[in-house]
């Protein structure tokens, strides 16, 4: 699977519309072929483990359910959606779609969502807090994307929050193979046409206030910033109730200080590689040897579980820090040339880590890794 993005670069698409304005790409994708069927989707809509959502009008009044679903027969053949959040949980062919989008690093990727629609199915007007890039699979579906701006957005239905009827800037058909780009904020509907798979790759931040109150979590598990704030440098008050801007300015500073790069980036790693869905790990620990890793790594390569992330940050990786699945890892500083090699690729092969396949540590903490499920072994 190859992204072809015609005239535009990946460059241009991050300096004129990232984040800034939709973008139709027609025919981003040729030949493009639906991840899976939908009755794959539907089996996947069956496990309890996995996140979907129906959403349907009935009787003019919108209604969305939460699955597990094992029926579908009461939804008929039109007007009805069916959504599996995070298939790149559960489909490892969903990481070829996501590879066309690593023009943009993983730490910013969210998740691949499914969509299958009958026609006239959409989940009705609305604005995201996401940017997308929305990959039409089988069949035509109708998007209309209005402008940022002030929209009033109601609760069509407790788990629907809609927006008022907007004037579209963009109103287009996909068809197989074409994308549509949204960024946050745009309002935008897709209607279906004609039986639809869309497969959205979505990138999330997390909101200030979502970011601040985690690391009050952080510092409180951890018994971090405990400094207390102090003013030994004191001027005299003659306003009994005045907190002056230099009391203020003290404050802010000493608060801004205790945030330094280093808590910061040990709180981010592990808030980004920390998974919002469900992840496909074993329950129990799989047992394998160093031996085993070694020996298997001869024949099978090392893939690591969809959805699992794994980052590092300039400042730390020299020191052989890195973040996954929530966790700081400490490695030897001689070992911290694997990191990039860990996290920069979702393969691992024996060509690939075959500087560190003799150190004892790393292929001791390579096993536990694989014992967890964070990388499975697959035949090449
Ligand atoms: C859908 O694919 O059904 C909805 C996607 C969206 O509008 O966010
Ligand atoms: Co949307």
């Amino acid at each position: 699977m190859q992204l072809e993005l015609g005239e535009l670069t990946p460059e241009i698409f991050l300096k004129d519309y990232w984040q800034k304005k939709p973008l139709v790409i027609r025919q981003g994708f040729r030949n493009f072929s639906d991840l899976l069927s939908p009755e794959e989707m539907a089996g996947l809509a069956c496990d309890e483990m996995v996140e979907s959502r129906r959403i349907y009008k009935s009787e003019g009044e919108w209604q969305a359910e939460f699955g597990p679903f094992d029926s579908y027969e009461h939804l008929g053949e039109s007007d009805w959606t069916l959504v599996v959040q995070a298939l790149n949980n559960w489909l490892p062919d969903a990481e070829k779609l996501i590879q066309c989008f690593d023009f943009i690093p993983r730490w910013r990727f969210d998740d691949v969502m499914v969509s299958y629609a009958t026609p006239g199915g959409g989940v009705g007007p609305h604005i995201d807090l996401y940017d997308v890039f929305i990959c039409q699979g089988s069949g035509r579906r109708r998007w209309r994307v209005g402008d940022r701006g002030p929209h009033k957005q109601f609760a069509a239905h407790p788990a629907l929050l809609h927006t008022e009827s907007f004037d579209p800037i963009i109103d287009v058909e996909l068809l197989p193979g074409d994308i549509l780009y949204l960024p946050p904020g745009y309002p935008h509907d897709g209607v279906t046409l004609e039986a639809s798979m869309s497969f959205s790759v979505g990138y999330r931040t997390a909101s200030a206030k979502d970011m601040v109150s985690a690391l009050a979590d952080h510092l409180i598990d951890n018994e971090l910033a405990c400094e207390q704030i102090e003013d030994p440098d004191r001027a005299l008050s003659d306003q009994s109730g005045r907190v002056d801007a230099t009391d203020l300015a003290r404050i802010k500073t000493q608060l801004l200080n205790t945030l330094d790069e280093q808590l910061i980036s040990e709180f981010s790693g592990r808030y980004l590689t920390s998974s919002k869905c469900e992840l496909d790990l074993p329950e129990e620990n799989l047992g394998f040897h160093a031996v085993d890793v070694i020996d298997m790594l001869k024949e099978q390569v090392l893939t690591r579980l969809g959805g699992l992330k794994a980052l590092y940050f300039d400042a730390s990786v020299e020191q052989g820090v890195f973040y996954i699945n929530g966790e700081q890892v400490s490695l030897p500083r001689e070992l911290a040339a694997v990191i990039p090699a860990l996290c920069d690729n979702q393969l691992l092969s024996e060509n690939s880590l075959a500087e560190w396949l003799s150190n004892e540590v790393f292929v001791g903490q390579l096993t536990e890794w694989v014992n967890r499920g964070f990388w499975y072994f697959e035949e090449v």
